[in-house]
């Protein structure tokens, strides 16, 4: 009977290591497969177009305070030809669009950190931008009809008529921009002093009006508009640079980057984007 017990046990104890082993190799293999799912994940990591589409809404980052690029309309939407292309491509990913309107020089931030898709903000396309993001370029001459580049503005009313007037002045900028590079220019030849903005409108323009800064830099296209909006205001002298205008992606998402530049290029194609660029920068349809 001692023995018939012992050796019920010892079979007992062996099914039990038996079966710890079983569980033991279950686990393993599970452990395993967990492992290469990773790997897959790894092998094939989502791309932006990918997280754009699960997520259904497409982010975009811009300075609302740029006509005719990207400005608040009466009804406090934001407007102008950058929205327009933007719309277009939130249009062909079938997505909704988001709007994100911060200071300029915290785009291009935003972008690398990732807060937002891409950015679309009357960019130029600059050297030393393309060290940190690629460019689809989207805006030039051949479109507009006319030469772009940053230029002063200033009050009728005030000492600034001509660029050799600068003399102990005071140049309004908004910061990050090509304006505030140019301004640097203008400074080693002139004796000027650079006020730096994070909004062109309304902060530049009020500088202006109430004749706290002498002149401002901004882009040909929006000084336009900004003379045309407030008669007290006037352009001064010719370009001080030459421009065109790209709409800056991260450098990994490649995918996003063809895509852009497909929806650019069919529009472009269908003559459709050029009615889109003279609807806002065409000095008759004004
Ligand atoms: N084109 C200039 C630049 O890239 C100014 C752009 C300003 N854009 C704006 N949305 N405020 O530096």
């Amino acid at each position: 009977m001692k023995k018939a017990i012992a050796l019920l046990l010892t079979v007992v104890m062996i099914l039990g290591v038996m079966l710890s082993a079983v569980g033991c190799s279950k686990q393993q293999e599970q452990a395993a497969e967990q492992q290469a799912q990773k790997e897959e994940q790894k092998e094939e990591p989502k791309t932006t177009l990918d997280i754009i589409k699960e997520r259904g809404k497409l982010i975009i980052g811009t300075s609302a305070d740029y006509p005719p690029y990207e400005f608040y309309d009466e009804n406090k939407n934001v407007v102008g030809f950058d929205i327009d292309v933007a719309k277009k491509i939130a249009e062909k990913m079938g997505v909704e669009l988001e709007i994100k309107d911060m200071s300029f020089d915290g785009i291009i931030p935003a972008l690398l950190s990732k807060q937002i898709d891409f950015a679309i903000a009357g960019f130029t396309i600059t050297e030393e931008r393309k060290k940190s993001v690629d460019f689809v370029p989207y805006l030039d001459a051949s479109l507009t009809g006319s030469e772009t580049g940053q230029i002063l503005i200033a009050n009728k009313e005030g000492s600034v008529k001509s660029v050799e007037d600068l003399n102990g002045k005071v140049v309004a900028v908004q910061l990050g921009t090509t304006g505030e590079e140019e301004a640097k220019n203008l400074a080693e030849k002139y004796d000027i002093e650079i006020k730096g903005f994070s909004k062109v409108v309304p902060e530049i323009i009020l500088e202006l009006k109430n004749m706290s800064s002498d002149a401002a830099v901004v882009g040909l296209n929006t000084a336009k508009e900004i003379v045309k909006e407030h008669g007290d205001l006037m352009i001064v002298g010719d370009v001080l640079n030459s421009e065109e205008q790209g709409i800056p992606v991260r450098k990994e998402d490649k995918e996003l980057y063809d895509f852009i530049k497909g929806v650019i290029d069919e529009l472009k194609a269908s003559s459709e984007y050029q009615k889109m660029v003279d609807k806002w920068f065409k000095e008759e349809n004004k």
